[in-house]
């Protein structure tokens, strides 16, 4: 899939920006604060409508302004579409071919992308957090049915945690209700649960090929869902029936301390090289290789998954990988995926790939094209 064309209005420190990418690769050059990962943040937000900075929306509307808007022209094997997000105080619409489309899960998935910046890095460094956004984001574009399970599965936590809250408080004392919300968390829970454990299979087969190749057969990924309830299958059937009897089993406690302890809102992921968990063995320059593996990774699992390959969009990765990290993360997506990539020099991609860029000069919220 390919983005052909770019719109911003009052996005950030963008009063106005068209641009149009007829190239495969885009290089956005220029020094700090001049407006690079607003503009790779702004293609972000028109494919998920949330930032990956921030959760409010607020932010990303200039500072004079009461609105933004985000349009895009993306160009799919067998279609192209108009895709258009208006950004207001009051929240965000979002339409496709001029039709606004009311629910979340009609409008993502349409374009895909894969965000890599710095703090991915720490993908597998940072708090158990990290990594299950990270499932959730990535899973969501290929999957809108993870979406809005997710969804429930979230809304429904947050009124069974407020229920044992009073309950625990002696505010109520009928625990019928807690049973309809527990039955409800469970259903949820265990959809959810099944998807991620599938698409961590998945993932972790196209990460370990990769991981290989970047380390020139000398290391073996494997990732593991480290679920918060003890697992006898992986089916919706098997997950709800454990999940249920491990939430009967606490809910003494649950009740006593006004929370839920378990399900997929506890759960993380588990980086092994060789064997070895990376979180905790590994240096920092296998920490780095693993989630510049996983990240990858996904540009082959979405191929499969939704039968393009997604855009990708580097954020001022490449001073932050050393010479032969830079140039795998240009082989591999030299020839295959459309790429937007951010730096405040051209040393770390000159003379490392065959493909021409276009050029694209950043400075205070204004950018020029590079004559060729
Ligand atoms: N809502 C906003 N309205 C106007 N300017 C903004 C807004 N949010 C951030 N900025 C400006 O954007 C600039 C930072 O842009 P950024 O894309 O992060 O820089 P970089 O080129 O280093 O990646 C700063 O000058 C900041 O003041
Ligand atoms: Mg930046």
């Amino acid at each position: 899939m390919r983005l052909n064309k770019l719109e911003l209005r009052n996005y950030r420190n963008y009063l106005e920006l068209q641009l149009e990418f007829p190239n495969r690769l885009n290089i956005f050059l220029g020094e700090n604060a001049q407006g690079k990962t607003n503009l790779l943040e702004s293609i972000y937000v028109l494919a998920l409508t949330r930032s990956h900075r921030t959760s409010s929306e607020q932010e990303l509307i200039g500072w004079q302004d009461d609105f933004a808007q985000i349009k895009g022209r993306i160009e799919r094997k067998t279609s192209e579409l108009e895709l258009e997000l208006l950004l207001t105080k009051k929240g965000r619409k979002s339409k496709v071919n001029h039709i606004e489309q009311k629910k979340l899960s009609s409008y993502i998935g349409q374009l895909n992308v894969i965000l890599f910046a710095p703090e991915d890095l720490s993908l597998v460094k940072g708090s158990p957090q990290t990594r299950r956004r990270f499932i959730d984001m990535e899973l969501g574009q290929i999957n809108p049915v993870y979406l809005y399970d997710l969804a429930q599965y979230q809304q429904t936590l947050k009124q069974r945690n407020l229920y044992l809250k009073q309950l625990s408080e002696k505010k109520q004392t009928d625990e019928i209700y807690l049973d309809i919300l527990t039955e409800q968390l469970v259903d949820f829970g265990s959809k959810v649960l099944a998807s991620r454990l599938l698409f961590v299979k998945k993932l972790e087969y196209w990460s370990n090929d990769l991981h290989s190749k970047i380390t020139n057969q000398k290391e073996a990924l494997a990732i593991e869902y480290a679920a918060s309830i003890p697992l006898k299958g992986e089916s919706v059937e098997e997950i709800r029936s454990v999940f249920l009897a491990e939430l009967q089993k606490n809910r003494k406690r649950e009740i006593f301390k006004g929370n839920t302890f378990l399900g997929p809102h506890r759960d993380d992921l588990i980086f092994k090289v060789n064997q070895q968990n990376v979180q905790t063995y590994g240096s920092q320059g296998q920490q780095r290789t693993t989630a510049l593996s996983v990240k990858l990774a996904e540009i082959d699992l979405m191929k499969e998954e939704t039968g393009e390959y997604p855009i990708l969009l580097l954020d001022d990765v490449m001073s932050e990988l050393d010479d032969s990290r830079q140039i795998h993360l240009l082989e591999t997506i030299e020839n295959k995926v459309q790429t937007f990539l951010t730096t405040t020099t051209l040393n770390h991609v000159e003379g490392k790939m065959t493909v021409h860029p276009d050029i694209f000069y950043v400075q205070q919220g204004q950018i020029e094209r590079k004559e060729t």
